[in-house]
């Protein structure tokens, strides 16, 4: 993962640094760090933690400068400390790098650089490859771009980086291949940066780096694209449609927290335009320019990760259900590499929020291989995934800071639902009256979403009943076992509770020996299909002293009885129910979080976007 930031041009490199590193932040926060070159000495202020570390330690030194990079870490190799933060030096300290990746023949280069008298200081793979340029540079008597072009030909693996070269103080030098990099183009000036935010405030125009590209940018304003293979490449330009506001915290203490509140607005917006529940009917313009595609599916195969996955479980139920397709849901980390029987009556659709996650990228690189169709679902517009798949559709939830995906994960289940919708119409697996019904149901969802926000309060004290716990169960059944998932993923990942999620008849196949009284059981238990089963696992929960909390229909009483708290939320029919039981999930997480003073926004070893393996 990593977050890199870099300027060239008249303003002070150093507060525009600083500013973006923060902004990238939610990428990796084990350490930070900068390279500045001044006068044609290059300094570099690196430091463990977080970016506020970096500045109360820079402070005592002299930071002017109108060229640097920098970089917040998500380690790989090495541990997070000071030493292992970038930027890393060469070993003669003329060259200075940033990497976002992982260079996996770093052994054998390093064995080999070693042998030449390359002494590293670092645990790093990415010191290895600045020697590399180094070595190659010197040998070959190669400008800095030539250097790092040639070097590039000789790594295997996954990298954006950012070169400085003291002796060339008006050019920096970039290149990607499957970490994400951009390139702001202002006025004599140019910004890099693993995604858009940094650079937002100062130019709209942008190039997306493709991979194997290498970009050099000059102070006076012009810059160079070339592949590794020494190809020069014309480069195409987009426009950034960002606001600033939505990068702020909006009032909030959290990002998570505000995210969560955002959901019926960003529900909405993803229906926008999409649906229309005046006259029934819901549709995408990207599954209607391959409809054909669509309609003659043998399968859907669903890849993902994390809370992106849960979504894609949801779906299978929509799918099969509504629309008769078979479904198949894999881990994209396993469906890369195990050899799956691909054909090109399959669609393989990509769920990603930060469309960066490298398996999921290598899913869909092995599914194209093979024949398939591939669509993405992706929240970040430009982004890798969604430039590499066939076709696809945004969910238009804006960024999402937060760590904990909970805004992202709405917008995937709203988007999947509207597809499954009209794949079912069109295929004539619902009738008319029950599609536009169920549009119409549909489209009060943000309204609903907004009613259980209102228990906020309540949610909040519950939590407070649990916050010492040092495990939970979570159950659910049907479309609310993903959900039962999802809540388990939440608490773990910001709270560190050991959390799990089960099919609420599973339970009683093994974790019933877990239940004890210092066990909370979080049972979503509004589904009208299975309720009287649901109530059955309560009382079996109940009968070893478990402690309850249900999640129930608002209204319910009998379930109110049996349970130690409730919490309840408007009715809807349960193909919609994820959308709003989720809700008091990411709620519960988050105060429990705040209450156990654990950093929501930035759990500790994780990130947000995990572009390495
Ligand atoms: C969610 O809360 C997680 N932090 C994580 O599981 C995430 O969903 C996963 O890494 C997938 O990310 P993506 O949606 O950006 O591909
Ligand atoms: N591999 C590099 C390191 O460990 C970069 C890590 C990353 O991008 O995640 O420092």
């Amino acid at each position: 993962m990593c977050g890199i930031v870099a300027y060239i041009g008249n303003r002070q490199a150093y507060p525009i640094l600083i500013k973006g590193l923060k902004r990238l932040e939610y990428r990796g926060y084990d350490s930070s760090g900068v390279a500045l070159l001044n006068d044609k000495n290059l300094n570099i202020y690196k430091k463990k933690g977080k970016v506020d570390e970096l500045v109360a330690f820079a402070e005592q030194f002299d930071t002017t400068s109108t060229i640097g990079i920098g970089h917040t870490r998500w380690a790989t190799h090495g541990e997070p400390n000071d030493k292992n933060a970038h930027p890393h030096f060469s070993g003669d300290s003329n060259l200075t790098i940033v990497h976002n990746g992982i260079i996996e023949n770093y052994d054998i280069l390093k064995t080999a650089l070693e042998q030449q008298g390359h002494v590293f200081k670092s645990d790093t793979d990415t010191e290895v490859l600045i020697h590399l340029i180094e070595e190659i540079q010197r040998s070959e008597n190669l400008s800095i771009e030539e250097a790092v072009r040639v070097a590039l030909t000789k790594v295997v693996g996954a990298y954006a980086i950012v070169v400085l070269d003291e002796k060339e103080p008006d050019k920096i030098v970039a290149a990607r291949k499957s970490s994400p990099l951009v390139v702001g183009i202002g006025e004599n000036e140019f910004f890099l940066a693993s995604d858009a935010t940094p650079i937002i405030e100062y130019t709209k125009k942008v190039t997306y780096l493709n991979d194997e590209e290498v970009a050099v940018v000059h102070r006076d304003g012009t810059f160079q694209i070339k592949n590794i293979q020494n190809e020069n490449l014309e480069p195409s330009f987009q426009y950034l449609d960002m606001q600033i506001e939505l990068l702020e915290k909006g009032g909030y203490d959290y990002f998570m927290l505000k995210e969560i509140f955002q959901q019926p607005q960003t529900i909405s917006d993803c229906m926008r335009g999409r649906l229309n529940a005046n006259e029934g009917w819901t549709t995408l313009g990207s599954v209607e320019n391959n409809i054909e595609k669509f309609l003659n599916a043998d399968r859907i195969i669903f890849v993902a990760c994390g809370t992106s996955w849960h979504a894609g479980l949801v779906a299978e139920y929509l799918f099969e259900e509504l629309a008769r397709i078979p479904v198949e849901v894999e881990y994209a980390s396993e469906f890369r590499y195990r050899n799956p029987v691909l054909t090109e009556k399959d669609i393989v659709i990509a769920i990603s929020q930060s469309g960066e996650t490298a398996d999921t990228l290598a899913a869909i690189e092995l599914a194209k291989e093979r024949g398939a169709f591939v669509y993405g679902v992706v929240n970040v517009v430009g982004s890798s995934i969604a430039r590499a798949t066939d076709s696809g559709s945004y969910i238009h939830a804006g960024p999402e800071i937060g760590v904990a995906s909970t805004k992202a994960f709405t917008g995937q289940l709203t988007l999947l639902t509207m597809m499954a919708l009209n794949l079912a119409y069109r295929k004539g697996t619902i009738s008319q009256d029950y599609y536009r019904q169920m549009v119409v149901e549909f489209s009060t969802i943000p309204t609903k979403i907004e009613e259980t926000l209102k228990y906020n309060d309540k949610i909040e004290f519950i939590a407070e009943q649990i916050k010492d716990s040092t495990n939970a169960l979570y159950l659910g059944r049907g479309y609310n076992f993903p959900v039962a998932l999802e809540g388990a993923l939440k608490l773990k990942e910001i709270s560190y509770i050991h959390a799990e999620g089960y099919p609420a008849a599973e339970m009683k196949h093994g974790p019933i020996a877990l239940i004890d009284e210092m066990m909370p059981v979080i049972v979503i238990a509004t589904n009208k299909s299975a309720y009287e089963k649901i109530v059955s696992n309560i009382q079996e929960v109940k009968a070893r002293k478990g402690f309850v909390i249900a999640i129930v229909t608002e209204g319910d009483k009998h379930i109110q009885k049996m349970a130690d708290f409730v919490i309840e939320i408007p009715e809807v029919e349960e193909i919609f129910s994820p959308l709003v039981s989720s809700i008091p999930l990411q709620l519960l997480s988050y105060h429990i979080a705040v209450m156990r003073e654990c950093n929501v926004d930035q759990p500790r070893n994780l990130a947000k976007s995990v572009t390495v393996e």
